[in-house]
């Protein structure tokens, strides 16, 4: 199994930004945390950081034939793109929404995510470990479906 790993907008910034709330590790590290995830769940993993939404759109259809599943933290994009959504639901790829934050603890404005409904679930307020969590239930609902 091929998992893909993306990360939109401001992310690369992790470690740097608001680290009361998202924390201070950085995106290398959650990368390397997860390859080691990877590794231990027989998965290969690649992963796109793009602070575009056009370009995270053309990674998502990039995707198609080439990995079986999708975690992605979509950032502020969450709460905006419907072209993100229509993405997801188009390449038909199991697809896991996580984020850092517990959006429910923030901003009415983050409560909203249009990426939840084409996604097989959401995993929100574990910090990196969102990432791992995300990756673990990825992988075991995949090799389910197998
Ligand atoms: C985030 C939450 C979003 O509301 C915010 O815009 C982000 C990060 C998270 O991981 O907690 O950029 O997706």
């Amino acid at each position: 199994l091929s998992i893909l790993v993306i990360h939109g907008p401001n992310l690369n910034l992790l470690g740097l930004r608001e680290p009361g709330i998202y924390g201070s590790t950085t995106l290398d590290s959650i990368t390397r945390q997860l390859k080691e995830t990877a590794d231990a769940l027989q998965v290969t993993l690649s992963s796109l950081q793009s602070n575009h939404e056009g370009v995270l759109v053309d990674t998502i259809h990039a995707a198609l034939g080439q990995h079986q599943g999708i975690v992605i933290n979509a950032g502020a994009y969450t709460h905006t793109s419907v072209a993100l959504r229509d993405a997801i639901a188009g390449v038909a790829i199991p697809t896991v929404e996580v984020h850092l934050s517990n959006l429910y603890r923030r901003e009415t404005f983050r409560h909203h995510s249009y990426i939840a409904p084409v996604a097989i679930g959401q995993i929100s307020g574990f910090g990196a470990d969102s990432y791992r969590l995300g990756l673990y239930a990825l992988v075991h609902y995949l090799k389910q479906a197998q």
